[in-house]
């Protein structure tokens, strides 16, 4: 499966050795939180107490026409400021001062991927409340706002239109990796079961390409966010996440080596058929391992060691499987235990999904 940004990424991931895993912390606990960490989504940042000064500031934000309705869409939508422009019928320096003076009231968060910068309304800290208040006010069926989300609704079918033409043009590759191995419900039935019975607040779906572990997990957490380094894979994910109504979950261009997230701040990680592009699967395991919780768990789900080369020239795979023994080292290399393992035999490939599991605090 290779996407334009993956023959990309070789350079980016594979080859370059400037891109090789910077400080990868060996150890749990050995990192602190992370600059531009993204897992608690932004916020205001003296926004921890409600205190009128905060109310005021994010009032006078948010008191002006355009910005009303940037809030109106912003709630609906992860939107470009290309996007933006494009509904709103105004010019890009103006849309821009509006969201920066939005984005500085903390009622709406920035986050850039490569050269294009996304914006939605805030939705952690005390303006992010504000926010969604001022927002439910706003009446649906006022002139502006009706506008607006019409031309909304089409942008985000473009979006769609432009994802499912890329899926189309690999779609064929796709179908021929998955017909050598057992069927994709049989894994996720697995994955499914090994979640199912936890809490979680944070999901981290690394690798997450059209995003489809998370439409499968998102139901049933709190937060999914699915990282990526292509963006063409994250366009199709965020497409699947807007028609399945997964508001509770995101995607992120992100690379698996340095993740955008805190120390200790998730409770289950997957990784889908991700580790055999690595050029270091275990630095890749070692930085999961950093940002999952105490009792969290992860789930590598990949193939068991084989011969089909084909993979690795046609598909850019670097690693023909992985045994259980070299995994089961990785995770405890950087203290995990080993859960179970299950293995998928299809023909000739076989599916195994392993699991490893974050100590709580206090055990041994
Ligand atoms: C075979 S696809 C699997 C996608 C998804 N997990 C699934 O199973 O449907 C592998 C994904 O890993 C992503 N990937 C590869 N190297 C990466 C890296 N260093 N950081 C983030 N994503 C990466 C690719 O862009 C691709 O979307």
């Amino acid at each position: 499966m290779k996407s334009p940004d993956q023959n990309r990424a070789s350079t980016d991931y594979a080859t370059s050795p400037q891109a090789l895993p910077r400080q990868i912390p060996r150890g749990r606990g050995a990192a602190e939180a992370k600059k531009g960490d993204i897992s608690r989504g932004g916020g205001h940042p003296d926004d921890t107490a409600f205190g009128a000064d905060l109310l005021l500031a994010a009032l006078k934000a948010a008191g002006e026409p355009t910005r009303l309705r940037l809030l109106a869409l912003t709630a609906q939508a992860e939107l470009t400021v290309t996007e933006l422009t494009h509904i709103l019928g105004q010019s890009q320096p103006r849309v821009s001062r509006h969201l920066k003076l939005l984005c500085d009231a903390g009622l709406l968060e920035r986050f850039p991927e490569g050269t294009w910068v996304f914006y939605r309304l805030a939705r952690n800290g005390r303006a992010a409340e504000i926010g969604r208040t001022l927002v439910s006010l706003i009446p649906a069926d006022s002139g502006d706002t009706a506008n607006d989300s019409a031309r909304l609704a089409t942008v985000k079918a473009a979006r769609a239109d432009a994802a499912a033409d890329y899926f189309k043009a690999n779609a064929t590759e796709w179908d021929r990796i998955r017909s050598l191995h057992v069927p994709e419900a049989k894994v996720e039935e697995a994955v499914l079961g090994l979640v199912s019975n936890r809490k979680i607040s944070d999901l981290l779906d690394i690798g997450t390409g059209t995003g489809r572990i998370l439409e499968l997990l998102g139901p049933s957490v709190d937060r999914g966010v699915g990282v990526d380094l292509s963006r063409e894979m994250l366009a199709l994910a965020r497409a699947r996440l807007e028609s399945a109504g997964l508001k509770n979950c995101e995607v992120r261009h992100a690379d698996l080596y340095s993740l955008p997230f805190a120390a200790n701040s998730i409770d289950a990680i997957t990784c889908h058929q991700v580790l055999h592009f690595a050029t270091d699967p275990a630095a890749a395991v070692a930085e999961a391992a950093r940002v999952l919780r105490p009792g969290g768990i992860i789930v590598i789900v990949d193939f068991a060691p084989h011969e089909v080369e084909a993979l690795r020239e046609r598909h850019a795979h670097r690693r023909l499987g992985f045994t259980d023994d070299e995994v089961a080292a990785w995770l405890f290399a950087v203290g995990l235990g080993a859960g179970p393992t299950q293995h998928l035999a299809g023909d000739p490939l076989t599916v195994a999904v392993w699991t490893g599991i974050a100590p709580d605090e206090g055990s041994d």
